[in-house]
């Protein structure tokens, strides 16, 4: 039996062998420079460097990153797929390339893991318009002795690495790693591509040379490696194991969870997978939570993903027929035993994470008592209504959708989010008519817009001065999320013709140094002269594009209006603001002081 810990060491210790400096972790909360808002890939924060700019650790680098990747959270739930998961990695910085990393990787997991060299796959990119095929990589890979006929040359969509939406960024082809979890193909054709899941990734290795461009990509004068394995994994493959929730970073976790359910893992599916998503959703929200930049369940941006997390694992904790609070018991383990050693910030902000995870599971279980009794009214409903019906007419065919308009009732009045009434529908094999709901939707934002704009007219005039103030806040919150991460986020705003006050998250006092680093940085913008730009855009359109701001969106397209001070800061808000920054005067912060935990106040005045 190998340790995560275990791993973890001889992970670097053997990139250390080959003359690679460790580098450490950061923060899982995405930096803002790409507008991602977690770290999904232990490449994230070596972006200038993969560009060009000089390490100051050399060309040779490795460590061990926390990742958060939610876009596959359906996939969670499964045996080997998990939203926060810990990539070991190691670069090349213009150093040495495809010969030695070929080498390294192969020796890496057949000498030092005794991975069996015969069942190891490997996939390369077959080559196009932009790059060629690669044919170098597949060489080196056979004179290390993988069989041919277990390299496999993919498409782009497999074997091409990049940051999704994001322009100005490295990428390239890559080269990946697949090992069977067992000996017994499905079929006579499975292999790599066979999607009955035997064949899992275990990494892969990047060979970043180009840049992505908005159309195209463009030849970077360093060629670079970029190796990622996940640790989670690893884990699985190096135990014997077929599962990752056997590893021991989960081991302890699902035998609480067993204990307290009394029901068996692996035994039921429909129980095993709700083991699963508690275990997995509470690792990743302790995680987000006990981050260094750590944020909270809101209902935007990141803290909205955290909110979903958290939300379902609370779901399933019902659907296993547990409390909900049960949750707690699962994070302390994860704190206590798992990632003490590796993440010890956890064991120091465990107070304060089990506190917002309580806070979090009450909120939504008062939602969720009375929608669950709205949604099971809205199915006995269709069911008497098919009854009766198929009784009076043998034609009838039975309703088995439920209506936009009642979907938009249980978003309206109980907080349900579309998705999970599908998935409460799904259970029933009901299923959702989503176009009906989005109709409903738009109806009801006429609606308010209609009584937003009437209300404008009258009560929400600001002053000059005050709507000075409020740019001011835009500012100072991009000051605050280049300080301190994007997971800092606007918790409340006054503003008056004296002063702004300002409240936000953040797990420290400032220091007199940061407070005067954030008044130094919105002196600076007034100084420059930038004009606030207001534009419209489908809040999807605008998130994409790094716009964030306390603005509850109630669907992808509704049209939002966005601020934007050029190179500094991009929101979401309702206006007004001053037209240039310049028109502020002076900006003096007066008083950081704590609002309530967690949360840091800031009073400023202009002058
Ligand atoms: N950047 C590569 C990945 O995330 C290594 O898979």
């Amino acid at each position: 039996m190998i340790t995560s810990k275990e791993l973890r060491e001889k992970w670097i210790k053997f990139y250390e062998s080959k003359g690679h400096t460790n580098i450490g972790a950061v923060s899982l909360i995405g930096d803002g420079t790409t507008g991602v808002m977690f770290n999904v890939a232990g490449m994230q924060p070596l972006m200038p460097y993969l560009l060009g700019k000089k390490h100051p650790m050399g060309t040779r680098l490795c460590n061990v990153q926390g990742c958060v990747r939610t876009v596959d959270i359906d996939s969670v739930g499964d045996a080997t797929h998990f939203t926060f998961f810990e990539m070991m990695g190691n670069w090349s910085l213009g150093d040495y390339f495809k010969k030695e990393k070929t080498k390294w990787s192969f020796e890496l997991l057949t000498e030092v893991f005794g991975f069996d060299k015969d069942k190891i796959c490997s996939t390369v990119f077959e080559g196009n318009e932009s790059a060629p095929r690669d044919e170098e990589t597949a060489n080196y890979l056979k004179e290390l002795g993988i069989k041919p006929e277990n390299i496999f040359y993919l498409d782009k969509s497999n074997n091409w690495w990049e940051l999704e939406g994001t322009v100005g960024t490295p990428c390239g082809p890559d080269n990946e790693w697949f090992y069977p979890r067992h000996d017994n193909p499905c079929c006579d054709t499975c292999d790599v591509n066979c999607d009955c899941g035997r064949y899992v990734e275990i990494g892969n290795d990047v060979y970043m040379q180009y840049k992505k461009l908005e159309n195209g990509y463009e030849e970077l004068e360093n060629k670079n490696v970029d190796t990622g394995f996940g640790l989670d994994r690893l884990l699985l493959f190096l135990n014997g194991l077929d599962d990752g929730y056997k590893t021991d970073l989960f081991a302890d976790t699902i035998k609480h969870l067993e204990n307290v359910s009394g029901k068996k893992y692996g035994e039921n599916a429909e129980d095993t997978k709700a083991m699963r998503i508690i275990a997995d959703h509470t690792r990743t929200s302790v995680m987000l939570i006990g981050d260094i930049k750590g944020i909270l369940p809101s209902n935007t941006g990141a803290g909205y993903i955290l909110r979903r997390l958290m939300r379902r694992a609370i779901r399933y904790c019902k659907n296993l027929g547990i409390d909900a609070t049960e949750m707690l018991a699962v994070a302390k383990i994860f704190i206590e035993k798992i990632y003490d050693e590796a993440y010890p910030l956890l064991v120091e902000k465990e107070d304060y994470i089990l506190d917002e995870i309580t806070k979090e599971i009450k909120k939504f279980e008062t939602a969720l008592l009375s929608g669950m009794k709205e949604f099971d009214k809205c199915v006995n409903g269709m069911q008497r209504k098919n009854a009766f019906m198929s009784e009076k007419d043998p034609n009838y065919v039975p309703e088995t959708q439920i209506s936009g308009k009642q979907a938009f009732r249980l978003y309206d009045t109980f907080g349900f989010p579309l998705e999970l009434t599908i998935e409460l529908a799904n259970e029933k094999g009901l299923s959702v008519d989503e176009e009906g709901f989005n109709n409903a939707f738009k109806e009801h934002q006429e609606l308010s817009k209609a009584q937003a704009s009437s209300a404008k007219g009258g009560l929400t005039e600001r002053t000059e001065v005050t709507t000075n103030y409020h740019t001011a806040t835009h500012i100072m919150l991009a000051g605050l999320r280049k300080m301190f991460g994007t997971g800092t986020e606007q918790k409340g705003s006054n503003i008056t013709e004296e002063r702004l006050r300002f409240d936000f998250n953040l797990d420290h006092k400032m220091t007199e140094e940061e407070i005067k680093e954030l008044q130094d940085f919105v002196n600076d913008v007034i100084s420059k002269k930038i004009d606030v730009v207001r534009s419209e855009m489908p809040y999807n359109k605008a998130v994409e594009e790094g716009a964030y701001g306390v603005f509850n969106a109630e669907s992808d397209d509704q049209v939002v209006s966005i601020y934007t001070i050029d190179g500094v800061d991009k929101q979401i808000c309702g206006g007004p603001h001053a037209k240039n920054t310049g028109d502020l005067g002076q900006f003096i912060i007066k008083k950081e002081e704590s609002s309530s935990s967690g949360i840091r106040r800031i009073k400023a005045i202009l002058k």
